[in-house]
């Protein structure tokens, strides 16, 4: 039976079946640093990994035994791929089936930071409310405005539906490649003209080298100042600290984020600012899709393992 250590827990069921085709490890001490990668790559013949995982391109540099990193996620920023593709490795990840999860996420930040749902949810539990206030946390009305979609893949597809069909809102995008959507939308010229155009900022792109620190202190300075940024992506792909001081000067209205540059690090003068709604990376957080998520990261271990092409193979 091949060795195939699993970095975290996951659900029972798919559990269950990894132990019926190999023998199975649970790392139970969360993520693992580069020397746990490099023991990792070192000791099993297959790894089901996830977020935060070091796998570096020094980690694939030593003796490797490990054939496949059937990864638990979408985004596979924490593996260098090119690294592992050049050390034999092959990776995989799980699209499509947290799509709609994501997407939601991004609906749930968009209205809750439009609406300040956190700054109303801390008055009621601290007992601060006194009552219906006809002028009181008065936020962005949603409905007919303007959506600015950063990265329009599966994910920005969704969302943009969501608002749009949902919300009558116009849809406004910025993508590297051309892209013709299904959902009424517009592609514009460049980054900058949809910053300045929209009235909520939704970033949906892929992390990686890429998109680092896409959305810098110049692109953010283009949005309204009635706009709201939200970011479901990676924290890597906007400069926290740019984002920080526009939202403490006031020059945009708020923020929604559930992702964070150095995760699980939120920095002190994020967690001050009361116009942000800071969730802890909950895009794909729902039972069902964590669920289809460690099902399609253990099928493409198994194809691997019977000798065929992972569905999901990125490099
Ligand atoms: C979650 O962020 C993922 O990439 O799957």
């Amino acid at each position: 039976m091949k060795t195939l250590l699993i970095t975290r827990p996951i659900a029972d069921a798919v559990l269950d079946q990894a132990r019926a085709k190999f023998d199975v490890t649970v790392n139970e001490g969360g993520t693992l640093t580069e020397a746990e990668c490099v023991a990792a790559l070192a000791s099993y013949d297959c790894i089901l990994p996830t977020l935060g995982d070091a796998f570096t391109a020094a980690s694939f540099a030593g003796d490797i035994r490990c054939k496949m990193l059937g990864n638990f996620g979408v985004g596979y920023n924490h593996i260098d791929d090119a690294a592992a593709a050049a050390a034999g490795v092959i990776v995989s990840n799980t699209p499509d089936v947290l799509t709609d999860a994501t997407a939601d996420i991004a609906l749930t930040l968009l209205l809750a930071t439009a609406r300040r749902a956190g700054e109303g949810e801390r008055m009621v539990r601290s007992g601060a409310w006194g009552g219906f206030d006809v002028k009181g946390l008065l936020g962005t009305h949603v409905t007919g405005k303007t959506l600015g979609v950063i990265g329009m893949g599966r994910i920005g597809q969704a969302i943009a539906a969501r608002c749009h069909y949902g919300f009558g809102m116009d849809v406004v995008f910025h993508n590297r490649s051309p892209k013709v959507t299904e959902v009424p939308a517009r592609q514009l010229e460049s980054l900058q003209a949809v910053m300045e155009t929209a009235d909520f900022v939704v970033v949906a792109t892929p992390g990686g080298a890429g998109t680092t620190k896409l959305i810098d202190a110049a692109a953010l300075a283009e949005m309204k100042p009635t706009g709201i940024f939200i970011n479901i992506s990676r924290g890597e792909v906007v400069d926290e600290t740019a984002l920080i001081d526009v939202l403490e000067k006031g020059a945009i209205t708020g923020a929604g984020l559930d992702v964070y540059e150095n995760e699980p690090h939120v920095p002190e003068r994020l967690i001050a600012l009361e116009n942000c709604v800071l969730l802890p990376h909950l895009g794909s957080a729902t039972q069902e899709t964590r669920q289809a998520m460690g099902q399609m990261a253990l099928d493409n271990i198994i194809a691997w393992s019977e000798g065929k092409t992972p569905p999901q193979q990125v490099n």
